[in-house]
């Protein structure tokens, strides 16, 4: 962050209360979420701060309470500030990421073993459960990998968004978010079943079947693509299972 000033729409009845961002004291508007008051109190974002939507885990924050032992996280695009809070962001956590060439693989747990051998340091405290600003129980993800249950463990990992506040406080120093990564990846290519439908279109395409649909199309203008689109026969919400278009020509 730097502290250039930046122009922010403030609802001005709000009451200004003091938080503290690394150690320094300002006057915020209550309303605002921790982001926000950042940027209120002059700070211009370079990193530490992506899709502003809860969902990238850019803004991973930690933060105390007067009065409590609790070290508190939230994400600065959705935490809104309180009283007196002590804040600093953590928008990125250094954490082992093992190298591979993924086409190599076959989605076996040993290869996960392999990349990731520091998975056996893991002491079942659950500290990097008790950090996530997902609420992912990132120690059963874990768990499940040790078992190597790789589907299990994507299953779990599945809300999470990399913010890696796990791998800060863990004392076995895993990098619980890429590990959870790995196996999300490892499902969806290897252990997934492949949609039938989808190899049948593929195969399709391969063999030209829209070879000249498409050629068609390319040399349409902009306005009759448009027509065309607008114009198109749509699925209605409700369709049911059996639902096909009038026109099967491409089917
Ligand atoms: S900016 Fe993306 S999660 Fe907060």
């Amino acid at each position: 962050m730097s502290t250039e000033t930046k122009e922010l729409e403030v609802n001005t009845a709000a009451k200004l209360i003091p938080i503290y961002i690394m150690g320094k004291q300002y006057m915020v508007p209550d309303s605002l979420t921790i982001m926000k008051a950042i940027e209120y109190a002059g700070y211009k974002y370079i990193r530490g701060c992506g899709c502003r939507g809860g969902v990238c885990g850019a803004c991973a924050t930690v933060y105390r309470k007067p009065g409590e032992y609790k070290i508190r996280v939230g994400l600065a695009c959705q935490t809104v500030v309180e009283p007196e809070m002590y804040l600093t962001q953590m928008p990125f956590y250094p954490a082992n990421r093992a190298t591979y060439d993924f086409a190599a693989l076959e989605g076996k747990s040993e290869e996960v073993f392999a990349l990731y051998p520091e998975l056996f340091r893991c002491v079942a405290c659950n500290a990097c459960t008790k950090v996530c600003p997902m609420d992912v129980q990132v120690m059963d993800y874990i768990a499940a990998m040790k078992r190597g249950d790789i589907a299990e463990a994507a299953r779990i990992s599945f809300d999470c968004i990399q913010c890696g506040l796990c791998a800060s406080r863990c004392m076995g120093e895993l990098p619980q978010y890429h590990i959870g990564q790995l196996a999300r990846r490892l499902k969806g290519a290897y252990l997934t079943p492949k949609a039938e439908h989808l190899k049948t279109m593929v195969a399709n395409i391969e063999a030209g079947r829209f070879a000249k649909a498409l050629e068609e199309l390319k040399a349409t203008d902009g306005e009759a693509l448009r027509n065309l689109y607008t114009g198109r026969e749509m699925e209605p919400a409700t369709a049911g299972e059996d639902w096909a278009p009038k026109d099967s020509q491409f089917l």
